[in-house]
């Protein structure tokens, strides 16, 4: 078991990463003494939220669970506005406080929750899936979205404790597990060169969800997110190298109607990225083919689904994070080290994100 303090502008707070730490939770809630407890949950992870609710229960704590339909559609004002009307049923005061169990859809939504509920109410997270373990969780991002944009309606708001429990991991479904794969590779090549050693030479065990390997990769992806917020709570400039890869990932995602999965979209992301850096002399052709091999290493080739490249290139301008239609590229320099606020020539992104296409 591991365990980290991370600071906020909120106030500093744990973050345990183990297996089978109930004991660890039901000391952190007693801790915060919270008047009552909301456990949101969705209906897949809903066993695992009733085994914590029945640890809490044990401190002699109020607890009631509400549930969510499974998916990113309960993203929605309306499960917010449900969310909320449980929070007032179950008449959680200033002093309560909510634990988010599951992945990034419970997390962003329970969060946005306590965010606006009460002008704020403390929150936990109990992260299920790896992705929410290694990058959803931390950071203070919470929100829900709007009818034809996603996150737009949202809040930072920091949690008062995170423990990724990795024993919930072992009920993932294979493709969410691969998937977070593409975020974990994204640390790094962006920011951790002891990391992508690990993930190179331990690959079998971490595919086969090795639960002390996964501590310390965990551990290393939530050090590495929470050392940019730290310095940039609110996405002014130095968190943006998180989004490496996603800039071309998030436009290959929306181009396709969302039928490329995030983890394959970023995946293709991140090889546009290296793949326009090694034509601006950026980093070195040896860079490129490490990172596609280990992307292919751990289940997600270099191939997607057709989508048509105009498709593609015309939804990069659009992305969230352009301003005025000036995309800033995070661009990989060596291996654990990405630079973000590249300027690129538009011949270079469409040779690259054409190639990458076929
Ligand atoms: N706030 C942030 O900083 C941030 C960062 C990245 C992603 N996100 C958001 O996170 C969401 C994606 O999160 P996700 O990938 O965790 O998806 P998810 O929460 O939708 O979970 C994926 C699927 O796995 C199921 N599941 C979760 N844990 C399980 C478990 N232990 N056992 C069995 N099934 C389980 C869920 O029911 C769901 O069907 C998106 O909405 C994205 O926008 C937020
Ligand atoms: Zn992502």
């Amino acid at each position: 078991m591991v365990r980290l303090i991370l600071d906020s502008s909120a106030g500093s707070y744990p973050v345990v990463i183990g297996s089978n730490i109930h004991r660890e939770l039901r000391s952190v809630v007693t801790r915060l003494d919270p008047t009552g407890v909301a456990i949101i949950t969705d209906s897949n992870v809903r066993p695992w939220a009733v085994k914590v609710s029945k640890s809490i229960k044990r401190a002699g704590l109020k607890t009631a669970i509400h549930v969510i339909p499974v998916g990113e559609r309960s993203k929605s004002m309306n499960q917010l506005q449900e969310v909320l009307a449980f929070l007032e049923r179950q008449r959680i005061d200033r002093g309560g406080c909510v634990i988010a169990v599951g992945g990034g859809t419970v997390g962003d939504l329970a969060g946005f929750a306590a965010a606006v509920w009460q002008r704020g109410i403390r929150l936990v997270g109990v992260p299920t899936t790896l992705l929410a373990m290694v990058d959803s969780s931390i950071g203070g991002k919470t929100g829900v979205n709007g009818t034809r944009s996603k996150n737009a309606i949202g809040a930072f708001w920091q949690p008062s404790a995170v423990i990724a429990d990795l024993a919930t991991i072992e009920t993932l479904p294979p493709a969410s597990y691969r998937d977070a794969f593409a975020e974990v590779v994204k640390y790094a090549v962006a920011m951790d060169r002891g990391l992508f050693d690990l993930l190179k030479r331990e690959r079998p065990r971490l595919l086969a969800a090795d639960r002390a390997l996964l501590e310390s990769v965990v551990f290393r992806c939530v050090t590495a997110k929470a050392l940019v917020v730290a310095k940039d709570e609110r996405e002014k400039g130095p968190r943006a190298i998180l989004n490496y890869g996603h800039t071309a990932g998030h436009a290959l995602e929306a181009a396709s109607g969302f039928r490329v999965s995030h983890g394959r979209a970023v995946a293709f992301g991140m090889r546009v990225a290296a793949e326009i850096a090694l034509s601006m002399d950026l980093c070195s052709k040896r860079l490129v083919e490490s990172q596609d091999e280990l992307l292919t290493a751990y289940g997600l080739p270099d191939r997607v689904p057709h989508v048509e490249p105009a498709r593609v290139l015309a939804a990069i301008p659009r992305d969230k994070k352009a301003r005025r239609g000036k995309v800033a590229w995070v661009m990989p320099r060596r291996l654990g080290r990405a630079e973000p606020g590249h300027a690129v020539p538009s011949p270079l992104v469409r040779r690259a994100v054409t190639r990458a296409l076929a």
